[in-house]
């Protein structure tokens, strides 16, 4: 497969080929999504979720994110990886985020930042970081950085008026510069006429089927967690079964002590094995 880039990426939206992307926090399964052909690896801030324990993206810092993306870079995936860029990170002044977007880049090994929100503020952002050449992924609909202000995980743009507020939102990412867009927990409709008024590609996330490409988290298709199950979540593996399954059968080997046996153990050879036990063996009477 040759590698993603921004402008293949836009190009799939153009030949109307659906984009694949999917969040990854380390080197293994970044090297799993790449060989699967996947489009574009999100270094996402739900590693705070997924990962570290904690309960929302909040606490999630610039250092935990450019840590992961560094892993994730390092396994030299095909997919086009982009790092989202955390809470407070780059909504305090434009050098900033500037600086900070730059760090995702060349300690994060990322190729592109994504930036939540679509208020003036974060557009005004977008702007200033792709002008100075930093690839940009915005992000509508809901944006979990603002979780406090929404008031919870709530579906965004139900109305025909919210909805509109979207869309403009979406045109005026596009118009600074951003290359493509995720939408997150709106209804099919206002996804669909999102995608339908921008030029660039949008990825859903509880979004319906209307947009270029589907983003999910990989801990939650992959059935890791038992009481995150969003209507939106497919579960497409239950791997936290298959872990279950494989402690199980280890700790009863171990307990029983059919584990390690010779096909998992070393030997020495024979005459060695003689002196050592000449050697330390308690002299019988
Ligand atoms: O952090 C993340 O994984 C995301 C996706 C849910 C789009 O922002």
């Amino acid at each position: 497969m040759t590698r993603k880039t921004t402008y293949s990426i836009r190009l799939m939206k153009k030949k109307g080929k659906k984009i694949v992307m999917l969040t990854a926090y380390d080197a293994p399964t970044a090297a799993i999504l790449s060989e699967m052909g996947v489009d574009m690896i999100l270094v996402g801030d739900s590693v705070g979720n997924s990962l570290l324990g904690y309960e929302s993206t909040i606490p999630v810092t610039l250092d935990d994110v450019i840590h992961h993306s560094a892993a994730v870079s390092r396994a030299r995936p095909d997919c086009f990886v982009i790092g989202d860029m955390p809470f407070m990170s780059y909504k305090v002044s434009a050098e900033q985020a500037l600086e900070n977007c730059g760090l995702m880049l060349q300690e994060g090994g990322a190729e592109a930042v994504k930036l939540e929100g679509g208020t003036d503020l974060v557009v005004d952002i977008v702007r200033t970081v792709v002008d100075a050449g930093i690839p940009v992924m915005g992000h509508i609909g809901l944006t979990p950085q603002s979780i406090y202000q929404l008031g919870g995980y709530r579906i965004q743009g139900r109305t025909a008026d919210l909805a509109e507020v979207l869309v403009q939102q979406a045109v005026k990412l596009e118009e600074a510069g951003a290359f493509s867009l995720v939408i997150e927990l709106v209804p099919s409709e206002t996804a669909k006429m999102i995608t339908e008024t921008v030029g660039i590609p949008t990825i859903g996330i509880g979004a319906g089927p209307y947009c270029d490409g589907q983003v999910l988290v990989l801990w939650d298709m992959l059935g890791l967690f038992e009481d995150f199950k969003p209507k939106f979540v497919k579960k497409f593996a239950n791997v936290r079964e298959l872990i279950k399954n494989a402690v199980a059968e280890y700790s009863k080997e171990v307990r029983e002590g059919s584990f390690p046996d010779e096909e998992h153990s070393f030997e020495m050879d024979e005459e060695e094995t003689g002196r050592l036990y000449g050697r330390t063996k308690p002299k019988e009477d």
